[in-house]
């Protein structure tokens, strides 16, 4: 039996995570919060016949907290999503809707596994972290950052590269760093299966690390003002969701994914702080999923020279950007 819940859920990303989630056997229920639409939303999913049980809920009557009673697992995509020309970090205002949310799971479902989408991710994870702190129910092993979008990508424009768009799923390339922009550090040199030609070729190379970091403004530009990713990322969080719920509910073990965490959520955090000569206190490294969610932190491993100088560069954008979120004071939107 496992509850899950999407907090904005009748969104552009909302709506299909929703219905992949709904797709997914091992979960049973699933309850649709949004401020907009979510009964709707639920109406039209539950017509699906898979085990999972949909409601929809509005804020009226404290229905977020209703929503969110008993969850196993909240996937948040609420908020607004970017314009043309706005970079991530203009998304500060969903630092409230996010501390509103974050409250409301604090009351209603202290141990779920939070997986923010919302962004900017490199400041919401902290205002999570810091709510739940407040009410006393921070577990940094179940707030996960969703960075998941940018794996995905890596794998497919590196394929394109290759001229093997059809083997985008056979490459893995870890993606580490933050999740935005500069910070999003891609690890070239790490690609399973090996890709020596890129790897040697610098234009190459720093097209496709472009690509990669500033892949969502190819979306937002061509979406024009209608968006940004929804559908990419609906696909990344929801794969996201299912390796945390298989980690936690399904046994399935060793599994190992980048997510941006907050490092003390396991000893190898401090490894991490070694490795990249920083004292950051939140990073989206390489985790193995359990039933606790984090169950260790990896190390980043061998950087090479390029790789090494990307670091340096996502490290200086990526501690500001913690520290809106850290010191991000309510007051919070009505929900
Ligand atoms: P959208 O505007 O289509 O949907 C957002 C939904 O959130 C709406 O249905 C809205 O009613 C709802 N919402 C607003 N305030 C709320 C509240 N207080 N409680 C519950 N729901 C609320 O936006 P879209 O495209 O779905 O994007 C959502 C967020 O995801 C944005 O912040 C966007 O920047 C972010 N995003 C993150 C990515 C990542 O890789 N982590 C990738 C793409 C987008």
């Amino acid at each position: 039996m496992v509850k899950a819940v999407v907090c904005g859920a009748a969104g552009g990303i909302g709506q299909p995570l929703s219905l992949l989630l709904k797709l997914n056997p091992i979960i049973t229920e699933l309850a649709l919060y949004d401020v907009v639409n979510a009964v709707g939303v639920a109406a039209d999913l539950s017509h699906i016949p898979t085990p999972a049980q949909v409601t929809g809920y509005l804020p009226p009557d404290n229905g977020a907290e209703k929503a969110l009673k008993g969850a196993d697992i909240v996937v948040i995509p609420a908020g607004v999503p970017r314009k043309p020309g706005m970079t991530r970090d203009d998304l500060f205002v969903n630092a409230g809707i996010c501390a509103t949310l974050a409250q409301a799971i604090a009351n209603a479902a202290p141990k779920a596994f939070i997986l923010v989408i919302s962004n900017p991710v490199n400041s919401t994870v902290p205002v999570f972290a810091e709510t739940l702190k407040k009410a006393g129910v921070f577990d940094p092993k179940r707030l996960l950052g969703v960075s998941h979008l940018d794996v995905i990508r890596a794998s497919t424009f590196v394929a394109s590269v290759l001229g093997k768009p059809t083997e985008a799923s056979n490459y893995s390339i870890p993606v580490v760093g933050g999740h935005s922009g500069a910070t999003i550090l891609p690890l070239l040199s790490q690609s399973k299966p090996a890709i020596p030609d890129i790897l040697a070729d610098k234009e190459k190379r720093d097209a496709l690390v472009n690509r990669i970091q500033f892949g969502g403004d190819e979306v937002v530009k061509a979406k024009d003002g209608a968006g940004s990713a929804t559908l990419s990322m609906a696909q990344a969080g929801a794969e996201f969701a299912n390796y945390v719920i298989d980690a936690a509910f399904g046994g399935k073990k060793g599994k190992v994914v980048q997510a941006y965490i907050n490092l003390s959520a396991d000893a190898g955090g401090d490894a991490i702080k070694k490795e990249i000569s920083s004292d950051v206190e939140y990073f989206s490294v390489n985790i193995e999923l359990g039933p606790n969610g984090i169950e260790k932190i990896l190390p980043i491993g061998q950087l090479d020279d390029v790789e090494k100088g990307l670091l340096e560069a996502a490290i200086k954008e990526l501690g500001p950007s913690i520290e809106k979120g850290v010191s991000f004071q309510p007051p919070p939107p009505k929900l």
